[in-house]
Formats: C-alpha cells, structure tokens, sequence
C-alpha cells in the first residue's frame, strides 16, 4: 500500500535530513518508524503524505506515484502531522462539518459518523467549545476524528501519542489497533520505543536520516542480543549517531 524506493530529502541548501530510505507497508499492517527528534521522521511522513516533494527516490501509494497522483493520494490517505494546529477558535462541531464537506461526504452520512465517533473518543461533551478551550488529550482525538474523517485506506500518523497522558495515549493505540484489524494500512513515527514496541507489527529505527535497522521488536532484540526491545533500541542508536 506504501512503498517507499531510496528516498532522500534536503531542505534548500541544508545537508540530506533524509538518506536512501526504502521500506514498505502492507495492508493490515502497522509499520512504525521509530527515531529520536531530528532523525528525520517528520520530513519522512510529509514526503508520503505528498505534502513534501522527495530530493530523490520514489513514494508510492496504492500504486499511485506521490508527485504526478498528489491529488488522488490525498483522497485516500489520513495524516496527522505534529506541525499542523486546528484553528483555535472552532469547535469540534464546526471542524466536522466542514471536513465532511471538504471530502464530500453524504448528508446523510455526516451526522451518523460524527455521532459514532465522538462518542468512541469522548468528545461529545466537548462538541460546542472551542479548540482552544480543550485539554491537549481532547485536541489530539478531535485531530485524529478529522483526519479519519473519510475513512482513508492509508493511515499516516505523525508521532500520535506525543505528550499526551497514558490513559488517552492507550485510547489511541487501541484504535489503532482496531484500524490495522479492519484492513488498514498504518504507518507511524514515534520516539517512544514502547509505543513502537506494543503497536508495530514492522519496526524501522531512523538514527541521522537512515535507517539503521528493520524488523519485529522481537527480532530487533533477539539480533541485538539485548535483554528487552528498549536495550535494542539504545544499542541501535549510540552504534550508529554520529558522535555517539
Ligand atoms: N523546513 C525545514 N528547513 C530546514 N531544515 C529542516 C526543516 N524541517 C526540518 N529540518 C531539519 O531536518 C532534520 C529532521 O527534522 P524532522 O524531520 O523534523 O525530524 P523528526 O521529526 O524526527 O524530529 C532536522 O535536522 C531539522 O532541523
Ligand atoms: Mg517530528
């Protein structure tokens, strides 16, 4: 569903921030990209999600080619990036409204999805305040509503438990999980080996723009000879940056 061909990214003149990346996410399938802040991650998932245009290499979704079918990928993936901020002034209702129409989305379907959803995520009490009246746990599930809004195929999920509490955090794995059960494909970015750890059926970890290695948190630590997946991770890690 994701295929990702010796990508590389630099921003103007800036060194490559991304470096011959390549892997692949199936359908039913959870991949996660797991690295520390500024390995790259975020650059990475906006070249998937179209929004960045790689240096080198090829992205394809669903077949599509990232930089002639933007417009058609777009329609069928749900990315949510730590970069971009609802406006503060709306609420809940008001976003949902006008991202239904943005998709398209039939009348009658609008009001039955916002119902279901809501209430799976707790937000209906929330429905009418504005976003900026919200807690960051409460923001971060009417972000990932939207982002689903139209039920895309690919899900693209940038750090998506990132500052939240353990209680909403688990919320959102386990809908995760749901999404992998029916069929998606979901890729995620994390630096939290143990988000990576209990979600990700595929784990790349990304150290300086690369991926230094690939597989299961099984794998990972039975290769590493580490005692647990998170010794893997810091074996990874301080054997590949540069400077240790
Ligand atoms: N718009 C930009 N222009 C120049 N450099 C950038 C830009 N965005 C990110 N970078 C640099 O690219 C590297 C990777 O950043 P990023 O993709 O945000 O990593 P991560 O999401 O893993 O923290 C960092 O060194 C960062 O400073
Ligand atoms: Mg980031």
């Amino acid at each position: 569903m994701i295929k990702v061909s010796h990508v590389s990214k630099r921003y103007n003149k800036s060194d490559m921030v991304v470096k011959d990346v390549s892997f692949s996410v199936e359908k039913g399938q959870i991949f996660g990209l797991l690295g520390p802040n500024g390995a790259g991650k975020t650059t990475l998932m906006q070249m998937i999600a179209t929004l960045l245009f790689p240096t080198s290499g090829i992205v394809t979704i669903c077949g599509l080619d990232s930089q002639s079918s933007a417009q058609e990928i777009r329609r069928k993936i749900g990315f949510l990036t730590t970069e971009i901020k609802m406006d503060p002034l709306s609420t809940p209702n008001q976003l949902f409204r006008f991202f239904s129409e943005l998709y398209d989305i039939p009348k009658e379907e609008i009001e039955k999805r916002k119902q279901e959803r809501f209430a799976r995520f707790g937000i209906t009490p929330f429905a009418d305040k504005k976003i900026v009246e919200l807690s960051t746990g409460m923001k971060q599930k009417v972000s990932i509503v939207i982002s689903l809004i139209h039920d895309p195929e690919v899900i693209i999920f940038d750090e998506p438990t990132n500052g939240l509490d353990i209680l909403t955090s688990r919320q959102v794995m386990d809908y995760l999980l749901e999404l992998k059960q029916s069929g998606r494909s979901v890729l995620l970015s994390t630096h939290i080996f143990s988000v990576a750890e209990q979600l990700c059926d595929e784990i790349a970890i990304l150290v300086d723009g690369h991926i230094v290695d690939q597989g299961s948190a099984q794998a990972l630590t039975e290769k590493t000879g580490s005692k647990n997946f998170e010794e893997a991770f810091f074996k990874l890690y301080t054997e590949n940056h540069i400077g240790g």
